[in-house]
């Protein structure tokens, strides 16, 4: 028996699902059983890679969330509206959803979770974070058993591309983003990729499964590559380090009342090179999540473009439509109960907690005058506050002395708070032209 599928969205990852729906030999027998019934878009007159039926085009996306032959709602449109609103119309109808959407589902999931469950359908989300690579089921069913500590990696393909290029060919940043807008990686508006927000949409579904709660997505610390000067990539080159924009969700307390306090943020930051995250370059994205007690697990692939999104994008698909198999065999009257896992129910509250309070090494680049003594007035400084330096190292920009000097201190982990308040002494200092830099180390 066929599954009527609708689609949102012929893009990118639209044009991905449509493609293997097309060609199922050799792939499971159930996406032979696929169909797809409907496809909204915005431009009918656009060429598309993919031959379809005309009829099936429509530029009304609420004609495909109410076509009574769509079954299935695969919503692969992106943005924050309409795609919300036809999520929570496709629950309403009673129909399972898929979605890309991480932008959606990391400011509205505990909204269309609840409508979700009232209705007793399915919203499954595996290709909203790291592309083709499993993590979403993976952190609902398989790490079950674990008490999770942190969570953190690469999980944005666009600005991984980008630095990998970067850093191996010396290509130039808008370059290589125009690259990445081209095969398909970055968002509609790549300011999304660059500044980390996509990121942060993300890990803030990430921190939601693996800590049991949603977390407030508009408060998660967040800072992009955009901002990243090719300088500090070349100096962390020669201390030993490569730069990525890491998501990371940490839980660093339990409330009383029994909330996880988590340590969420998306930074660009310093690996030795030695890190396993370290070693992932171009559009690979990974993730490491340690737990208790299964140890350190790591989830590595492509993390964005056509065929690996359409990939864990159609794996939901297959889940949602062996369900309506089996529920299809069912004696009359009888309906299959959800699966609490693959509907990934939360079960306590998570707050964030005061980045002040948070412990983290640090990469700090300063402008200085070059003359003696000034290295030990910013090493005072920082002691002055607590913090332990790990190094401090001398650049010259220019064998210019007017221009000055470049000082890179890497500290130990340290408190934020402190941290901050010995950048302050330093800025006021007056051998101190500026902190030009101020990266976070692991
Ligand atoms: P895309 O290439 O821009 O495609 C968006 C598609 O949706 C287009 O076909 C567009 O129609 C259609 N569309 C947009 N607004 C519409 C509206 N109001 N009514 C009807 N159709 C509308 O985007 P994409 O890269 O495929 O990404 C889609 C979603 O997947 C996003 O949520 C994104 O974050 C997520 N995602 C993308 C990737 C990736 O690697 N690209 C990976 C994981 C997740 P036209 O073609 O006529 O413009
Ligand atoms: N723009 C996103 C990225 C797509 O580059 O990772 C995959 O979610």
């Amino acid at each position: 028996m066929t599954i009527g599928i609708g689609l949102l969205g012929l893009g990118t990852v639209g044009a991905g699902v449509a493609a293997i729906v097309a060609s199922p030999q050799g792939r499971h027998p159930l996406v032979a059983e696929l169909q797809l019934r409907r496809v909204a878009v915005r431009d009918l007159q656009r060429p598309r890679p993919i031959n379809l039926a005309p009829e099936l085009l429509t530029g009304s996306p609420e004609a495909v969330v109410d076509d009574p032959s769509v079954d299935i709602v695969v919503e692969v449109m992106g943005g924050l509206e309409p795609a919300r609103s036809l999520i929570l119309r496709a629950i309403a109808a009673g129909k399972p959803v898929v979605t890309a959407n991480k932008a959606v589902i990391a400011r509205y999931g505990e909204e269309i979770a609840a409508a979700a469950t009232a209705q007793g359908v399915y919203v499954l989300i595996e290709a909203a974070v790291g592309g083709g690579i499993p993590i979403i089921e993976p952190l609902k069913q398989s790490l079950g058993a674990n008490r999770i500590q942190r969570v953190s990696g690469i999980i944005n393909g666009t600005t991984n591309y980008i630095l990998s290029r970067m850093a191996d060919e010396g290509a130039a940043y808008a370059e290589v983003l125009a690259d990445a807008q081209r095969l398909g990686y970055a968002e509609a508006d790549p300011a999304a990729d660059v500044q980390g927000h996509d990121a942060a949409d993300k890990i803030a579904i990430l921190a939601a499964l693996a800590f049991g709660g949603s977390v407030p997505r508009a408060a998660i610390p967040t800072a992009g590559i955009d901002s990243l000067d090719a300088r500090d990539v070349a100096y962390a080159a020669q201390l030993g380090f490569g730069v990525k924009l890491l998501a990371v969700a940490e839980q660093v307390g339990l409330s009383a009342e029994g909330a996880a306090e988590l340590d969420v943020r998306v930074h660009p930051t310093l690996l030795p090179k030695d890190h396993p995250l370290a070693g992932v370059h171009g559009v690979n994205n990974a993730i490491l999540v340690e737990a208790d007690p299964v140890g350190r697990v790591m989830f590595y692939g492509p993390g964005a473009g056509a065929g690996p999104t359409a990939s864990a994008v159609v794996a939901d698909i297959l889940n949602i439509a062996g369900i309506r198999q089996v529920e299809r065999a069912l004696p009359p009257g009888a309906v299959a109960p959800l699966d609490p896992l693959l509907a990934g129910r939360t079960w306590r509250p998570c707050a964030l907690v005061d980045p002040a309070g948070t412990h983290h090494r640090n990469y700090v680049r300063l402008r200085t005058t070059d003359q003696a003594g000034v290295i030990g007035k910013i090493g005072s400084c920082f002691g002055e506050e607590g913090v332990s330096i790990q190094s401090i190292v001398q650049f010259q920009p220019s064998v210019d002395a007017a221009e000055g000097a470049e000082i890179v201190v890497i500290t130990h982990e340290v408190r934020e708070a402190a941290f901050r308040s010995a950048l302050a002494a330093i800025e006021a200092l007056p051998d101190v032209r500026s902190v030009a830099a101020c990266l976070r180390t692991l």
